[in-house]
Formats: C-alpha cells, sequence, structure tokens
C-alpha cells in the first residue's frame, strides 16, 4: 500500500474531504459522551516545529493521547535539525520509528521534500503556502452550525497568505464561491487564482466583496516570518479589517472565522471578535476533532 500524505487539501478527493468532516463530527459527538477510542496504542505522531504554535501543537498531541497513542515534540532547537542534518536523512530515520510525521515549517519544497523521503503520512501542520489542517477545522466549524458549504459565497478579507492559498484550494474540493479582498502586492498564489478562475475572484473592495456573504473569513497582517513587515502591512491594510460595518453587508446569518491568534484592533474589530456571529472558539477547537479524524485516515484507514 501506497502511503498517503497530507501536504495541501489537493492530497485527499472531495469525497475523501467529505467523509473526514463527517468522521470528525462523529468523533466529536463520542469524545463528548465519554467514549473510548484508543486506536493508536503503541503508536507514535512525530512533531516537527520550526515555528511557534498553540493550538497545533495541543490539539495533536491531546488527539494522540485521546487514541491512546503518543506524540513526541520535536523543535530545531534540541534535534539535529536545527544543526543542518539533510531533511532527506531525517525523514529516513524519523520515519522508521515514528508512524507519523506532522510537520510546520517555512518553505513548503521542505515538507515536500520530507514526504518524498518518509515511509510514514506526512501532515502540513503549516508552510508558508498552505495550512490545509485549518481549513478542515473551518469546514468542520461552517457544517456544524449553517450545514453544507457547498454552493455558499465565502469572503477572504485581508492577506493573500499560506490561509487564503488554502481557502483557494478549498474552494475547489468542497465547491463553493470563494472573493478575495486583498491590496495590491499581496495577492494570493497566482498559479492557484489562475487553476480555479472559475470559482475564485479578486475583489479589491472588501465593502463590495462582503456583499451577501455566508461566511468571512480573516488572518494577521503579519504572518510568522514576516514580523519586520508588520509596519508597511498596517499601512497596507488599513482598509482591510473585518468590522461590524463589513458583517452588515454580509449576508443576515453570515458567519465570522479567523484561525487565529487575532489581533484584535487590526485585521478584526474586538466587536466582531466577541459577536455571536464569530464562531472563533468553535473553530479553535475542532482542530482537535478534525485532525484526529485525519490522523484515523492516514494511520489506521476506515
Ligand atoms: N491556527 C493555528 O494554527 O494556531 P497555532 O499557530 O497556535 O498553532
Ligand atoms: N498566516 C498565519 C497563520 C497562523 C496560524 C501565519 O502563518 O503566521
Amino acid at each position: 500500500m501506497t502511503v498517503r500524505h497530507f501536504l495541501t487539501l489537493q492530497d485527499l478527493s472531495p469525497a475523501e474531504l467529505k467523509k473526514l468532516i463527517d468522521r470528525a463530527i462523529e468523533l466529536k459527538a463520542m469524545q463528548k459522551r465519554g467514549q473510548k477510542h484508543d486506536i493508536m496504542c503503541g503508536k507514535t505522531l512525530g512533531m516537527i516545529f520550526e515555528k511557534s504554535s498553540t493550538r497545533t501543537r495541543v490539539s495533536f498531541e491531546v488527539g494522540m493521547t485521546q487514541f491512546g497513542g503518543a506524540s513526541i515534540f520535536l523543535s530545531p532547537r534540541d534535534t539535529q535539525l536545527g544543526r543542518g542534518e539533510p531533511i532527506e536523512d531525517s525523514a529516513r530515520v524519523l520515519s522508521r520509528m515514528v508512524d507519523a510525521v506532522m510537520i510546520r515549517t517555512f518553505a513548503h519544497s521542505t515538507i515536500e521534500t520530507f514526504a518524498q523521503h518518509s515511509s510514514v503520512p506526512v501532515i502540513n501542520a503549516l508552510t508558508d503556502d498552505f495550512h490545509p489542517c485549518q481549513l478542515l477545522a473551518d469546514i468542520q466549524t461552517f457544517v456544524e452550525h449553517r450545514g453544507s458549504i457547498q454552493g455558499k459565497k465565502v469572503v477572504w478579507v485581508g492577506d493573500g497568505n499560506n490561509m487564503c492559498n488554502s481557502y483557494i484550494n478549498a474552494a475547489r474540493q468542497f465547491d463553493f464561491e470563494l472573493v478575495v479582498s486583498c491590496p495590491e502586492g499581496f495577492e494570493p498564489n497566482q498559479a492557484l487564482l489562475a487553476r480555479e478562475s472559475d470559482r475564485v475572484s479578486i475583489e479589491r473592495d472588501p465593502l463590495k466583496a462582503a456583499n451577501n456573504a455566508h461566511l468571512l473569513v480573516t488572518d494577521v497582517w503579519a504572518s510568522m516570518g514576516q514580523e519586520e513587515e508588520q509596519a508597511v502591512r498596517e499601512k497596507a491594510f488599513a482598509n482591510y479589517q473585518v468590522n461590524s460595518e463589513l458583517m452588515a453587508l454580509a449576508a443576515k446569518d453570515a458567519l465570522f472565522m479567523h484561525c487565529l491568534p487575532a489581533h484584535r484592533g487590526e485585521e478584526v474589530s474586538a466587536e466582531v471578535m466577541d459577536d455571536p456571529q464569530s464562531v472563533v472558539w468553535d473553530e479553535a477547537e475542532n482542530r482537535l476533532h478534525a485532525q484526529k479524524a485525519l490522523l484515523e485516515f492516514l494511520m489506521v484507514g476506515y
């Protein structure tokens, strides 16, 4: 059997993704009623973090614990990865010991190289280009609150970053319309945009973009690794805040999402963050349930 990886949403078919979201909802219900599901006894997840994390680390670790398995946190600070051991060699060695590897890193090519040399499933836990695990949680959250996202209008406001690129992939895989509202010079990946031009468009004016949206999503203006651009970006994105004025233009029952961590007063107003239309806390919790479904799919199969 060939090893399956999850480097982008395109690694799973639309049917597999739909099943995975349904399974995440089911696993969440099982966990809430205290039903044991220890399918990972004796299995270990290696977790390589080259960037900071709260949600991703905790959700993967807790997920493995709830499955009766184990996880190992590996940072470049105290492994040979940080001392220049080739990524290919690290992949060969680690995958002879652990049962799956989760990686958060900078260049997307790093995780592709790792996957090419890994004999166990590799999961993208965020690169500079994509954050597919977050999309699993976001779609689960939408489905729980509003039913299927198919045919809905989703509006991305702000930076055309890793999250935005994954939203473009999600528009294809989950069949929804995506409008990206970003300032000039901060567009998402051009090749992705071109590939999905039948369902993804750019609207520079966020007030026009938000019209009748079923979901408004944003993210920080300066991602990890872009800290030095903060001041320039604050200027460029000044008109791209999701606030009550913007939410008022969306559909009446529109939801607000943000992968977190959020900067109130920058990409989102404090009012919107704490409004009942905001489902950011469910979104964060669902990282746990959606990734459990992913781990089960990749490591055990169903
Ligand atoms: N949303 C997200 O990935 O959060 P962390 O950076 O805390 O993992
Ligand atoms: N775009 C953000 C997402 C953080 C979860 C970043 O890459 O820092």
